[in-house]
Parts: structure tokens; sequence; C-alpha cells
């Protein structure tokens, strides 16, 4: 969250002058080795966790705490709580470490980027790349890019659409968020729109599904025990990884070699070439930038999809200020979303309604008190971002999509309230870049199609790291 914005965040009405201890954290019952477990199950398994959350917070309140088998965590729910986080947050906060990760890079002597590094090395790496991709004024630079793979995405939607529905939304979605960050990171189109996708191209994004679908096994039974038993999981993960790893240095390399002068929209090959990170730190931070570029991408723009498809009102208004700002002899671009207020609070919406990340984490780097609780170092806390979205205490009406909520003159939404790219100093370096891509991509697909609902069931949601619908999207896209 930016300083401005915090600072006009109210005090936590909960900070108590003697705080309690970890102890006296309410929570469910936690039962001897299983702890809650067996409950979470009954309510209906880890795919169906963020529904169970929001009740435990609507049982426990802001804050509670669950152990699940030996893992420990304290879930907090409430912007002051955040609040309270973000302020005492010190000079390198970290996640829950992701192992299986670490341990393929350790195995095959590679260097870890900003998803898994820590410390002083985290900071390091973090600040090579800050500058470009978190600065408004330079990511808008990329709009070229961005729109040079949409002009090919719609045109794909209309070429392959059967009386307005696509087959498998989400998979094409996944593929021009992959084009699109390809192409901003390795200055490389791999054709994955194109009718005949090259053989090339599907390795990689089957590899990097491959090793997405395979860590989440090790992270809840000990990667080590894959390890020295050569598991299945574990020879999947690394041949996936192997694969990541040598496509990305290929094009890294590439660029590397291309770059004495480069175009002013080459972010990353001023970032190549500036920073003093070694070459092995630039093929770890590039590859994970690109892993953490795709599916939450897509995946938001699947849910902003729905979300317009199920609220035309709020879409007629949208193509109204998309008419009204973008000359129809011209492409939407940076300079014009600047004057878009209607589109950015619809993609503001959808993400509360809808988030892809359903929580982040940090573990408690210094004893630190949090409302009434004193929680003491190395506490692993999860950070609901879908429960506070929910949560009516924060927004009235809140199953509804209501894009003028983040209109309206001195808003009182908490900022802490809506956190779909985490906080603080370790939240996601690639926000201005996804929040570009996507209002460019609700410009486009706008413009062009009516987005409208095939029916009007409720859809259910699934935890699969990211919330996903459990079926195909409703919906239809009819040319305007
Ligand atoms: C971290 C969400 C797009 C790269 C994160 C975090 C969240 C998140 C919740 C954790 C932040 C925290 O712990 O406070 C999203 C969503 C996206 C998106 C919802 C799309 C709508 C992207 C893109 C990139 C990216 C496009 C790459 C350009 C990363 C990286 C981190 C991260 C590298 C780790 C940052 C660090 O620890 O320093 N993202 N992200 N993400 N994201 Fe994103």
């Amino acid at each position: 969250l930016e300083e401005k914005d915090a600072a006009e965040t109210a005090r936590c009405p909960h900070a108590a002058s003697r705080a309690h201890g970890l102890d006296s954290i309410p929570g469910p019952t936690n039962w001897p080795l299983v702890g809650s477990l067996v409950e979470l199950l009954r309510k209906g398994g880890l795919t169906r966790q963020h529904e169970a959350l929001v009740d435990y917070h609507k049982k426990f309140g802001k804050i509670f705490r669950m152990k699940l088998g030996s893992f420990e965590s304290v879930h907090i729910g409430a912007p002051c709580l955040l609040e309270a986080l973000y302020r005492k947050e010190g000079n390198y906060p970290q996640r829950l470490e992701i192992k299986p990760w670490k341990a393929y890079r350790d195995l095959r002597d590679e260097a870890y980027g900003l998803l898994i590094l820590e410390g002083k090395d985290w900071q390091r790496v973090r600040s090579a790349f800050q500058q470009k991709l978190m600065k408004p004024t330079e990511v808008v630079k990329l709009d070229g890019k961005i729109n040079e793979v949409l002009v090919d995405f719609v045109g794909r939607i209309g070429k392959i659409n059967v009386s307005g529905k696509i087959e498998d939304l989400y998979f094409e979605l996944n593929k021009w968020s992959f084009e699109t960050i390809c192409l901003v990171l390795y200055d490389k189109r791999f054709g994955l729109l194109q009718e005949k996708v090259n053989e090339e191209a599907m390795n990689f994004i089957t590899a990097v599904k491959t090793m997405m679908s395979t860590f989440g096994m090790m992270m809840v039974t000990p990667v080590e025990l894959h390890k020295s038993l050569n598991t299945k999981t574990w020879q999947d993960h690394t041949a996936a990884w192997d694969r990541i790893f040598s496509t990305a240095k290929v094009y890294i390399d590439k660029k590397l070699k291309r770059n004495a002068v480069r175009a002013p929209d080459d972010l990353i090959g001023d970032i190549l070439h500036h920073s003093c990170l070694s070459k092995k730190e630039l093929y770890a931070a590039i590859t994970e930038l690109q892993i953490g570029g795709v599916e939450t991408t897509a995946n938001s723009m699947l849910w902003a999809i729905f979300n317009l498809s199920r609220n035309p009102g709020a879409q007629r208004k949208l193509l109204e200020e998309i008419r009204e700002v973008v000359p129809p002899d011209q492409d939407p671009c940076g300079e014009h979303i600047k004057s878009m207020p209607y589109l950015k609070a619809c993609l503001k919406e959808s993400m509360r309604l809808s988030p892809s990340v359903p929580f982040t984490s940090r573990t408690l780097d210094k004893d630190t008190v949090l409302g009434d609780y004193a929680i003491p170092k190395g506490t692993v806390l999860m950070i609901n971002s879908h429960a506070l979205g929910s949560n009516e205490e924060y927004f009235g009406d809140g199953k509804q999509f209501k894009p003028e909520r983040w209109l309206r003159e001195n808003s009182t939404i908490n900022p802490f309230a809506h956190v779909p790219f985490g906080i603080g100093k370790r939240m996601c370096i690639g926000r201005r870049l996804a929040e570009l891509q996507l209002q460019l991509a609700m410009c486009w697909l706008v413009r062009d199609y009516e987005i409208v609902a095939t029916d009007n069931e409720p859809l259910d949601v699934i935890h699969s790291g990211l919330l996903v619908p459990n079926r195909e999207l409703p919906v239809a896209f009819i040319r305007r």
C-alpha cells in the first residue's frame, strides 16, 4: 500500500494496552496429531478451504489460530491488523518457504528468485527490479507489447468461437498471459495464439503446468523424503524445472548479447544491463517473474469476464467510457487508461469479489504485537484477502458487483481491506504490469464484444492454489 493511503487509515480500535500470548488466540479445536485437519476436511476439504477460512473468521473474529497436522498458522482478516503488521514490518519480510523449489535450485546449483529469496539477497534482487517494474511511468511504456499480443488474442476469440462460446477459455487466457509476459521478459513471441502452436512453446507451457501441479504435494509432505525416495512427484518436478530453466536461459542469453542499444520499452533489457546481479541470479529472477505472472493474470481476467457477463449495466457503462475516451480509429493504450476511472473501478471490484490469490503469508522475523496479541518470532501469519473482500463490515452489499463503490468521493474503503497483491515491501512486484495488462484487455474485449451470461446459475469456486470456477465459464462473446 502506498504510504499516503496508509497514513489516512484509522488506528486499530483493538490495540491493547497489555497484549495476550499466542495461546489465547481463539481457533478451531486443535486435536492431537491432526490439529483441525479433520474438521477442515469435513467442511469440504482443501479445495473448499477458502470458505472454511471465511467461516472461521466469522466465528472467531479478526484473528484466529489453526493447526493442520504439524503446521500451525495465525490468520488475520482485519484491516487494522494488516496495518499494524505493515507498520511494524522489518527490512526483509518473509513469506512461507516454498521448500520444493529451493530443493531443486540447491540440487542444480541454481539461484533463488524473488518468490523464494530471503534477507539481504532478496532486497538486493528486489531493488534491481523495483525501480522499473513498480513505477507506473515506466510500466506504461509496455503498452505496445501488451497490445501486440492483444491484437492476436481478440482476433483468436473471433476465429475460435462457436456461436459466441469459447472452448476452454481459461487455457486461452493462460496462453495470452504467457505470450505477453514472454514478450516483456524475453522479447520473444512464442506464437501460442496461433492456430498451430509450435512444439517448443507447448513444451514450455506444459513444463510450467507440471512444475506447478507437482509442488503442492511436497509442501505438505517432506520434500527430503521425496528426494531420497526419488518419487515420481520429485522426478516430474525436477524434469519440469530443468526444461523451464534451459528454455529461459536461452532467451535471457540472447537478450544479454543483443541489447547494446535498447528500445525505450525494453525495461528488462535495461535491468539486465544495469544491475549488479550475476547471470545466475538473473536467470532465477526472470524465470520467477514469468512463473508469478502467468496464471495469476489469466485467472483475474477470467473473473473480470465473468463479473462483466453477470452485470450488463456495469458493462454498458464501461463501454460508454471506452467509447468516450478511445477514438474509434485508435487502439486503446496506456495514455487512454489514465482517463478511465470506471475501468479501473471495474477491475478493482472484480478482484475484490473474485480474488485470484486468496491469501498470502508472512513468517514473523521478530516478536510482534498485533491488536490484542503478542505474536512470537517464527509464527506464520496468513493474510486473507478473500475473507477481507467478502466481509460485510468492510464492503456493504458485498456479494454485489458494484464498481461505483470505488468511485464515490470521500470513499470510506479502508485501503488495507483490499490487498489482492499483498502488502508492504514484499507486495507483488508485477502489480503494475498486471493491472495495465488487465485494463487494456478489458478495453479491447468490451469494445469489440458484448460479453453475455449463458446461464444465471451460481458458479462454485474451488481452491487449487488460485481460486478457480469449478466449471467452464457460462459466457459468450457476441461481436458488437
Ligand atoms: C508476489 C498476486 C501478477 C510476480 C505476489 C503476491 C501476491 C501476488 C498476492 C504476494 C505478495 C505478498 O506476499 O505481499 C498477483 C496477482 C497478479 C499478479 C493477483 C495478477 C493479477 C504478477 C505478475 C508478475 C508477478 C504479472 C511478474 C511480472 C510476482 C513476484 C512476487 C509476487 C516475483 C514475489 C515478490 C517478492 O516477494 O518480492 N503476487 N500477482 N505477479 N508476484 Fe504477483
